[in-house]
């Protein structure tokens, strides 16, 4: 039976307009699983929806969680959720119409105008751990490291150990603490938080970052395999946390330690569909190949996969075509890279929203270095290379995942005779991450 608006109230007391009771539990189990990333959210979501069409939180959910998946192929069936929410709008109470213009902005490519409506849904309800983990991980596609911190700092008031999900909200603070180089901040939160919930895989991933950015290797290591099945079974981030313990590997130079991960965990049989993990194992292959170490082949087998999906995905998100491109320079297919930076500089010209200027500012720059790298155009390389470091973070992802782009610069130098940019560039890379044995291999080749 449909109640009045306003008649709900979630596990943290947030209102919840007209749904049937189930629809209320399938909602914390959702929320759960979107935190957890433990189980289907959209998959709970699908059915709940089936026995209660008019459960308009449940449509902007829906529509939101897919969004994350940074992929354009879902856009049609977001925007069928996102028109029936809007038509369900006179049931609907003044949060859940925002969060359904949140989701028409992030879907028409606003990313930016999505963030701040997220934020004003926040000022009125705070314990809103949907909006605030949207809002979160949209901090995140945009490389927003300062508000990835600052969107939780602002609600923090609101939330203590009595509020359901309250660990996983640490564990997304904890993250935006090691994205603003905060590193022992980052640490004792997400340690609190994992206290409190073993199980939170992004908690853990925050640590593995610490360690990443500190050069902690070894305890990184120690970290992931003693929590294996905290984070590991089961779990639709899983390929992510293996692929920072593969960098550890590759740190201590045990390629094939981290090319068995890539084959049993990363992208496990050779195969995906979902452009994330997609992402992760171009850049460890390309992190391997900027080594000289033979990936056999793997760089067709990943090549293929980019080659699978469908063109229009091109041009969609920069941060997935640079990678699009890293897996067709590595197999050596130049026209299919060429084909995604055209993609690129298309949508540099004509994208909606903020995913324009990601193309615009660093994309197009980004996937031209990575096919003049692969030509041996090191002096090109850098020229694309050096303007866009220091504003990198505006087409999204991590410090880590982007280092990807100084590693390329830094070999481009070394391979290109340039050695006093390479020192100038060793140098920066000893001050930040002193315990790096590929610091270290990098400064050795110098001294050649
Ligand atoms: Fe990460």
């Amino acid at each position: 039976m449909t109640q009045a608006k306003g008649s709900h109230y979630d596990a943290r007391g947030v209102p919840v307009s007209s749904c049937e009771p189930q629809s209320l539990d399938d909602y914390e189990t959702a929320l759960l699983q979107f935190h957890s990333y433990f189980g289907d959210p959209t998959e709970t979501l699908a059915a709940t929806l089936d026995a209660d069409p008019e459960f308009v939180l449940g449509h902007v959910f829906f529509a939101s969680a897919l969004m994350m998946m940074t992929e354009k192929q879902y856009l049609p069936v977001i925007r069928q959720h996102i028109e029936q929410a809007e038509a369900l709008a006179g049931k609907a109470n003044a949060r859940e119409r925002l969060l359904t213009l949140a989701a028409r902005q992030w879907m028409e490519g606003r990313w930016d105008q999505a963030s701040l409506t997220w934020d004003q849904v926040l000022v009125e309800q705070p314990l809103d751990a949907m909006a605030l983990q949207l809002g979160h991980l949209t901090d995140f596609y945009r490389g927003d490291c300062f508000n990835l911190r600052d969107r939780l700092c602002r609600v923090m008031t609101s939330w203590d150990k009595g509020v359901t999900g309250y660990s996983y909200i640490l564990g997304m603070q904890a993250f935006g603490f090691e994205e603003c180089n905060q590193y022992d901040k980052a640490e004792l939160v997400s340690r609190t938080a994992l206290d409190m919930e073993a199980r939170d895989p992004w908690a853990i991933h925050a640590l593995a970052h610490v360690f990443e950015m500190q050069g902690r290797f070894d305890e990184g290591k120690d970290m992931y395999h003693e929590r294996e099945d905290d984070w590991a079974p089961d779990n639709g981030f899983a390929f992510h946390n293996w692929w920072h313990l593969a960098l550890y590997h590759i740190e201590h130079e045990d390629f094939d330690g981290a090319l068995g991960l890539y084959d049993s965990r990363i992208l496990p049989g050779g195969d995906s569909d979902v452009s994330l993990q997609m992402v992760d194992a171009s850049a460890l292959l390309w992190r391997l190949y900027l080594l000289g170490v033979d990936v056999g082949s793997r760089w067709d087998q990943i090549a293929d996969l980019w080659a699978n999906r469908t063109s229009s995905e091109n041009g969609y998100y920069a941060f997935n075509d640079l990678h699009a491109v890293i897996a067709f320079v590595g197999a050596g297919r130049f026209e299919a890279a060429r084909d995604v930076l055209a993609a690129v500089e298309d949508a540099a010209a004509h994208n909606p929203g903020v995913t324009r200027m990601m193309a615009q500012d660093v994309g197009i720059a980004a996937c031209r270095a990575m096919i003049d790298f692969g030509q041996q155009r090191y002096r090109e390389a850098i020229d694309s290379l050096l303007p866009i470091r220091t504003i990198a973070h505006r087409f999204g992802g991590s410090h880590a995942q982007r280092d990807i782009l100084t590693q390329t610069l830094t070999e481009s130098a070394l391979r290109g005779g340039e050695l006093k940019l390479a020192n100038n560039l060793v140098s920066e890379r000893k001050l930040h991450k002193t315990l790096s044995p590929l610091c270290q291999r990098f400064a050795a080749r110098l001294s050649v």
